[in-house]
């Protein structure tokens, strides 16, 4: 990882100008490039966020046809679409650019020349598929078949979408034109290859120098690729639509769309320098050392950045090389796949009307595909809303406001004599930014948000704790200090959670009747307490309003799946019962798991649900009472070794006495299980 550096360069994948922004889209890149650039932000490094559409290739010319217009129309819709939602969402980038601008074209020209010049582009006759009838080569999508590693029958020619494959698109089964439908014939054409195998060796070196900072995933997909060795990859198309082969005499032919794709992070920064007046600065991010640049993007783009795109920037020369590429697998939607086709998505555009832009940013954030795919469930959405931003975070909110409101005339409280309670907390609040930082710096956005909720948690309890209610009468001064300190956590919470749900954060720095910006915060001085006394403060708003049961099941409704497919649908969100509060990890160490042995095991009597079971617990023989006898019968108990709760209070069920209970599956009927070893281990031992 670059250590020494003096500023950082952030690139989010240029989504295709053919298609809406869908949830699974701001999972994968843009919730973390966010999360990470307005933190960075806050810490006051010299960070810029540099993204914009993707204008080019077969994606946008199949999208042209299928809408029955022309390419240019398209990327002019889908571009002004897709910047107003990134906008509207928060997602805020110092450039969005466009792949089809002017300076675009001719920094890929550069490229493109000076790699031929130096002769890391050679030109090569080969076989492609063409169809007669429309009169035309069929360049990567265009073609469409079953996948030679995979046997998926609707694999790209380029591409495999079921398994990622990439390979030759005559290496294809049965073959069929997206134009015409029918059986292409193989005809010869003349392309340029990139001689990525040359690069092999110092390909080989860049990733083994980030073999500990690279996540898990991105290191595998990238090894895999170098392991089969680099081949020479052609990087022209037979296309119209693309930028034009530089070349004298040729004609009809356009670079591939990820030969220039990637290069627009650079046109789209020159773009930025020139809108600052200096032309010239974009170099400091590209071309000096002393960048840091982190390249953010889904998991079907990952060998693009970790290989193609270092490449084309080492032959080019001068440039730096991605530092970290911190990419997400998939976001599933309900259980399934996002798929435009089927109408399975959740487009950004649509739900921006609907919800305050936060709860999704928060949602997704706790819900990242970090490390393997995750689902976006509606219930899980409104339980997140509920559970955590009303009940929590909005609720200290709101209950230290308006105490303030009602019992110190709306103004802060002087703070006096702290306890050791005012202590404990000033000092947990103190070292947060450090905490959520060190996670944010590691690309653990899951973990930072709920580092961030675990402070409000704190915060809610130290308000319990304190009964400012009752102090108000006893002891007023005390009551002060509670309120005081409550309010410079809400200021604190404000910063802190900012990078997730800035919108929020805005109203909350209204409320504190702060006069600077709060992206003008230093970060690391977050935890302090900074209200000065006697401040009077704004009016308060209700941040987080809880959703009804009725708007999720129309959310469901309104996901176009076919009745049969909904009503599963509903089984498995019912399934999913929603998630419970946070518990800290003292609150989990207190309950004491045991591995038990039955022994025995016979009906309660009068009882249609309920089992007596002895149990050995290696040190002593208990009995417990478990409500599972119409999903189990006493011999298929007996001898098994479970897991109970050894450190239950005893109670007494249909007047026989329980003490601990064993753990099953919450499911009903043929989902449910008792929770067994997995070995043979002794009775008694503990479990966490
Ligand atoms: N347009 C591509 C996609 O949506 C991503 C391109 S990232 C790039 O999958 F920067 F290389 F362009
Ligand atoms: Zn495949």
């Amino acid at each position: 990882m670059q250590n020494n550096f003096k500023r950082i360069l952030v690139t989010s994948a240029l989504p295709y100008a053919n298609g809406h922004i869908h949830l699974g889209h701001l999972a994968g890149c843009y919730i973390p490039s966010d999360i990470y650039t307005r933190y960075q932000r806050l810490q006051h490094r010299d960070v810029i966020h540099i993204c914009g559409s993707d204008e080019h290739g077969v994606a946008i010319t199949i999208s042209a046809d299928k809408e029955k217009t022309s390419p240019k129309a398209i990327v002019d819709k889908y571009h002004e679409a897709n910047k107003e939602t990134f906008k509207k969402f928060g997602i805020y980038f110092d450039n969005y650019s466009r792949t089809s601008l002017p300076i675009h074209h001719e920094t890929a020209k550069e490229f493109f020349l000076d790699l031929l010049h130096k002769g890391f582009l050679l030109p090569k006759e080969q076989e492609q598929f063409y169809d007669g009838e429309a009169n035309m080569f069929l360049p990567d999508r265009y073609v469409e078949g079953i996948c030679p590693n995979c046997n998926y029958d609707k694999a790209r020619g380029d591409q495999c979408d079921n398994c990622g494959k990439y390979y030759d698109q005559l290496d294809l089964k049965e073959p069929k034109s997206l134009i015409t439908g029918k059986t292409p014939v193989v005809k010869k054409t003349k392309h340029w290859y990139f001689t990525l195998g040359s690069f092999q060796k110092k390909l080989e070196e860049y990733v083994a120098l980030h073999s500990k900072d690279w996540k898990d995933n991105v290191l595998q997909q990238t090894r895999s690729w170098l392991k089969e060795g680099l081949q020479d990859r052609a990087v022209t198309r037979d296309l119209r639509w693309g930028i034009p082969v530089p070349i004298d005499g040729v004609e009809g032919k356009v670079m591939y769309v990820w030969f220039d794709a990637v290069l627009g992070y650079i046109s789209s920064t020159k773009e930025w320098a020139l809108q600052q007046g200096k032309p010239d600065k974009w170099k400091e991010y590209w071309c000096d050392t002393t960048t840091r640049y982190i390249a953010f993007l889904g998991k079907d783009n990952i060998v693009f950045h970790t290989i193609v795109f270092p490449a084309e920037l080492m032959a080019k020369t001068g440039y730096v090389l991605p530092d970290n590429v911190p990419a997400n697998e998939f976001l599933n939607l309900e259980g399934g796949k996002f798929s435009k086709s089927r109408n399975n998505a959740i487009y950004v555009k649509d739900i921006l009307e609907r919800y305050p832009v936060d709860i999704f940013r928060y949602t997704l954030a706790t819900n990242l595909p970090e490390t393997k795919d995750s689902d976006f469930y509606w219930k899980d959405f409104q339980a997140k809303n509920n559970n955590e931003l009303a009940d929590i975070y909005g609720n200290f909110i709101n209950r230290t406001v308006t105490f303030v409101a009602k019992n110190f005339g709306n103004k802060v409280p002087v703070r006096g004599i702290l306890n050791d309670r005012d202590k404990d907390i000033l000092a947990y609040v103190q070292t947060a930014p450090q905490r959520i930082g060190d996670l944010i710096e590691q690309f653990k956005f899951r973990d930072a948000t709920m580092e961030m909720m675990n402070v409000a948690r704190a915060a809610n309890k130290y308000f319990n704790d304190s009964e400012p209610w009752k102090t108000f009468k006893s002891a007023p001064e005390q009551c002060g200090t509670t309120l005081n300190i409550c309010l410079n956590i809400v200021r604190s919470l404000a910063v802190l959670f900012s990078p997730v749900v800035p919108f929020s954060s805005d109203k909350i720095w209204k409320l504190l009747n702060q006069s600077d910006t709060i992206g003008n915060e230093p970060w690391l001085k977050a935890g302090e307490p900074q209200l000065p006394e006697g401040l009077a403060l704004g009016q308060s708003e209700i941040l987080f309003t809880k959703i009804e049961d009725e708007t999720i099941e129309k959310e469901l409704g309104l996901l176009g799946v076919s009745a049969e497919i909904k009503a599963d649908e509903k089984a498995a969100a019912n399934k999913y019962i929603p998630l419970k509060a946070l518990i800290t990890y003292d609150d989990f160490a207190k309950i004491d798991f045991r591995t038990a042995k039955i022994v025995e095991a016979e009906a309660v009597p009068k009882s249609k649900k309920l089992l007596k079971l002895q149990i050995d617990l290696g040190f002593e023989k208990r009995q417990i009472v478990a409500g599972i006898a119409e999903k189990i019968t006493p011999e298929q108990l007996i001898g098994k070794t479970i897991i109970v709760v050894a450190n239950l209070a005893p109670a007494k069920l249909m007047g026989v006495e329980s003490n601990g209970m064993l753990l099953a599956t919450s499911a009903d009927g043929e989902n449910f299980a008792l929770l067994t070893s997995s070995k043979d281990v002794e009775t008694g031992i503990g479990i966490k």
